[in-house]
């Protein structure tokens, strides 16, 4: 499965892992992200072929890298779209700034990326692209997290366009919404305890878990899925409003 995936975003938690899964499924990793000491870490690290400064919010920057990596690689096959920045900030007290900053990282970007590569992949008449959403965007709301949902609803509505559009190329769009991710190896087993409380599997969603369906959705098993939205989340969005967890029998 030698695929040429673009991940952007790819120094975060999710994205290390998605790095390091996908580079053991032999996929050719390209990461992208504005840190060049983390990445340059995280391609030893997880074995990835290459990594390029980007910051998603310039389209001349996005442009040069696509066509650079298109002119080595020769095709680009999937893009995973994990870019995002939440202010935790309510309504009152978000800056303009704050709110653009976020519409350009999380939509704009997804938007300039998918641009920049459909062209690419309607030549090659196959593509793949995987959005990294969340539960704010449209299964539950999130206090202080306006910027951050409207942006991952935007996200998914995105999604299902490019989704249509795209599909008469033989090229697929979908998201990922993972509940709260945790780096369980750095929490004491109390704290585990306490934060899987309101979660029915009773264990927390990791990058892995993540990494895992985006591997799917870009291989060719995922051939006719298109245009949906994943929710990764130990069942926590299922719960009614009474938050019933059914203890351990
Ligand atoms: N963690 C969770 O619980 C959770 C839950 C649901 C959804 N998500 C989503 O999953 C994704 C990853 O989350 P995370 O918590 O693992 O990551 P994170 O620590 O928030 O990292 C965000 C990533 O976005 C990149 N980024 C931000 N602005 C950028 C820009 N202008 N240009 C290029 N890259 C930019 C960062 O790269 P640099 O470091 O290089 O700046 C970083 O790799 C996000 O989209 C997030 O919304 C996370």
């Amino acid at each position: 499965m030698n695929k040429i995936v673009l991940l952007v975003g790819a120094t975060s938690m999710i994205g290390r892992a998605c790095a390091r899964v996908l580079s053991e499924k032999n996929m050719t990793m390209i990461l992208l992200g504005r840190d060049s000491e983390k990445l340059g870490n995280l391609k030893r690290a997880s074995d990835s072929a290459d990594a390029h400064v980007l910051d998603v919010t310039s389209e001349p920057q996005i442009e040069s890298i696509v066509a650079e990596v298109l002119k080595t690689y020769g095709s680009i096959d999937a893009v995973i779209y994990n870019a995002g920045i939440y202010p935790w900030k309510d309504i009152e007290s978000l800056s303009l700034q704050a709110w653009r900053d976020t519409l350009d990282v999380t939509l704009t970007g997804a938007f300039l990326m998918t641009k920049a590569c459909a062209k690419i992949m309607k030549k090659q008449r196959s593509g793949k692209f995987v959005f990294i959403s969340s539960l704010a965007g449209e299964t539950i709301g999130v206090p202080h997290m306006s910027a951050y949902a409207t942006s991952k609803a935007g996200l998914n509505g995105f999604m299902r366009t490019a989704a249509l559009e795209l599909a008469p190329f033989k090229i697929t769009a979908n998201s990922i919404s993972p509940g709260k991710v945790y780096d369980a190896a750095s929490m004491t087993e109390a704290e585990i305890l306490d934060k899987t409380k309101p979660i029915p599997l009773r264990r927390f969603v990791e990058g892995e878990d993540i990494a895992h369906m985006a591997a799917f959705l870009i291989s060719d098993l995922a051939k006719n899925i298109t245009g949906q939205n994943f929710v990764i989340d130990g069942g926590q969005s299922i719960l009614g409003e009474e938050g019933h967890v059914v203890d351990v029998l």
